[in-house]
């Protein structure tokens, strides 16, 4: 997810983009650039905020230009993978938000015919397809470019000598800023509520050609009329989408996390796998991870033992810097979303010191981890603002199944169905959502309250981990998550009316003994909330609350199950009034030991 402006009109372009830029950096903030067109384009770019950019440009004059805050997925953050991109003759320049997933043969095309390449990005291509085109027709070189492009896109075009910018979109947001003689361009509003709050829309497969005093927009080569829309919103909201909060944004976002991360291995046929040596026989596993991250590492190792059949171990990284051992056939695996993490970098330095091969599942791009590791998948969760983990947590989720399904020893059969049932995930997350309501009732009871147990097993003992975890973050109760099974060697002597237990229950075999773990919890006279899967009518005759989930098969069921207690976390932080994107003493990602 990256930031795209563009602006044609009578100002001068420069502090206009610099001004809309810096209200897109929510969406990608690790390089970015801009280019206004004079007699001339001139581009200035660097893996630096925009801020930090903007002091430095010298006044570009022009009234005409595009510009783009970069969330890496091809290439890491540096000045030459930054956009704007060129082609040769430095005639076409492009922005993009969006992944081509054909991108590498479309260049073998291209650079067979001549055009040469300076970065490492999937969008480099697009100003040198356009240039193929390229007869003075600016709309009609960029729709026959884009007959060739697979993937997502949202793209601003300009080329020199031409007063005029063309835009098109596929699955990536773009919207024109309707001025007086003028018009703003950008991926989401809150770009262009400084100078309009007239805003266009395009849709799927539009064309649109935008010059300082009208906008025509082509479906198929047809013209089509998209309605013009009055924003009310301030620009702070927009940045959230109108959410409240990043948080409830992101959780909101799953449903597309799951379809970006997991169409991102399929598109690119990245042929993932436990070891990157295509190696079958596995030795033991190693996951390392911290906070959420880890918890993602122990359901992880529920899902490669029931599907690989070998042994997986997981660590903390913190702890794993004063003991373990390793051994160099270890399959080792680095779980962190910022790929940042003091403790997990230490981790990974001291694995490689030791002959590991150390893969690691990270969200961004050109992050120290990322260079550290042997091997990196990322997931593609875009932009996590908010300092509590949630898409992060299911996109790592996805990139576990992928890592152990090739590596499945279950049958055949079984295998497809569970291939089917994780692209359907998507809806299925999309349902919990949509019962948000009914979770943020139930969390008005659960604000009351200062200390809260939640109890799983088997997978869903690391969702119990999470959901203690997500609670404690932002709602500043005391949440421990603990095993349910553990229950009678301590917790229980804590338990009685002002302790509420949250069960987390698997439609899996642990099934019975959670259904014996909650009567034991009542017996203790402790309020119980059960997140378990629809019409389950005995958990429901014993239990004070229910939070009912779409079944899944068990082995995704940390999936949905999670989703609920986000959720529920949320609404009992919003019910105490907590800072919830920001809460105390807590770091996006820390840095040091
Ligand atoms: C903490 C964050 O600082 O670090 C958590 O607040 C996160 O949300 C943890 O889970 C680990 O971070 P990462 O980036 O290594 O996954």
């Amino acid at each position: 997810m990256c930031g795209i402006v563009g602006y044609i009109g009578d100002k001068q372009a420069q502090p206009v983009l610099f001004n809309c830029l810096a209200r897109l950096e929510y969406r990608g903030y690790d390089s970015c650039g801009i280019a206004v067109a004079g007699s001339e384009v001139k581009v200035f770019k660097d893996a630096v905020r925009v801020k930090a950019l903007e002091k430095v440009t010298p006044k570009l004059a022009g009234t005409l230009g595009i510009g783009h805050t970069r969330w890496a997925t091809h290439g890491e953050p540096s000045r030459v993978n930054a956009h704007p991109h060129l082609d040769c003759p430095g005639k076409i320049c492009v922005v993009h938000n969006g992944i081509i997933n054909n991108y590498q043969k479309l260049r073998q095309k291209l650079a067979r015919a001549g055009h040469h390449f300076v970065s490492e990005t999937d969008t480099e291509v697009l100003p040198h397809l356009v240039e193929e085109y390229y007869d003075g027709n600016l709309e009609m070189a960029v729709s026959r470019a884009l007959q060739e492009v697979e993937g997502s896109y949202a793209i601003v075009v300009l080329a020199v000598g031409n007063r005029e910018l063309v835009i098109a979109r596929r699955d990536s947001p773009i919207i024109v800023g309707l001025g007086d003689r003028e018009n703003y361009i950008a991926s989401d509003v809150p770009a262009i509520l400084d100078y309009t709050s007239r805003v266009v829309y395009l849709e799927d497969n539009d064309i649109g050609v935008v010059t300082a005093n009208s906008l025509q927009i082509k479906n198929g080569g047809a013209e089509v009329a998209r309605k013009e829309h009055k924003i009310s919103w301030t620009v702070e909201d927009a940045q959230k989408a109108g959410y409240e909060y990043f948080m409830l944004k992101e959780i909101h976002e799953q449903p597309k996390v799951i379809r970006d991360t997991i169409g991102g291995y399929v598109a690119e046929g990245e042929a993932v796998g436990l070891a990157d040596s295509g190696d079958f026989d596995l030795g033991d596993v190693l996951i390392l991870a911290s906070g959420t991250s880890y918890h993602a590492a122990l359901v992880g190792k529920y899902i490669i033992e029931e599907l690989v059949r070998t042994p997986v171990r997981t660590e903390l990284a913190s702890e794993f810097n004063y003991c373990g051992c390793t051994s160099p056939r270890s399959v080792t695996i680095v779980v962190t979303q910022s790929g940042e993490t003091a403790d997990a970098l230490k981790a990974m330095k001291r694995l490689k010191g030791e002959g590991c091969r150390v893969s690691v599942i990270t969200n961004v791009v050109g992050s120290t981890a990322s260079r550290l590791a042997d091997r990196v998948i990322y997931t593609r969760a875009g932009p996590e603002i908010s300092v509590a983990a949630t898409k992060s947590f299911l996109a790592q989720l996805m990139a576990l199944y992928w890592l152990a399904l090739p590596y499945s020893k279950i049958d055949i059969r079984r295998l497809d169905s569970l291939i089917t049932e994780l692209r359907q995930l998507p809806g299925k997350v999309q349902q919990v959502l949509d019962r948000e309501g009914s979770i943020a009732e139930c969390a008005k009871q659960l604000a009351k309250f200062d200390n809260i147990f939640f109890v799983g097993r088997g997978i869903n003992y690391p969702v119990a981990l999470e959901g203690a975890l997500k609670l404690k973050e932002i709602s500043y109760i005391h949440a421990e998550g603990c095993a349910a099974g553990e229950l009678k060697h301590g917790p229980f002597a804590l338990l009685g009316k002002e302790v509420p237990v949250v069960a987390v229950v698997g439609n899996d075999n642990t099934y019975e003994a959670m259904l014996t773990s909650i009567k034991e919890v009542k017996a203790r006279h402790s309020p119980v909330i059960a997140i378990v899967g629809n019409g389950d009518g005995e958990i429901e005759e014993l239990v004070n609350t229910v939070i009912s989930v779409p079944k899944v098969e068990p082995i995704f069921s940390p999936v949905v199950n999670t989703v609920a207690l986000q959720l529920l976390a949320y609404y009992t932080a919003k019910e105490r009034g907590c800072p919830i994107d920001f809460p105390r003493n807590l770091a996006k990602s820390v840095t040091v030991e």
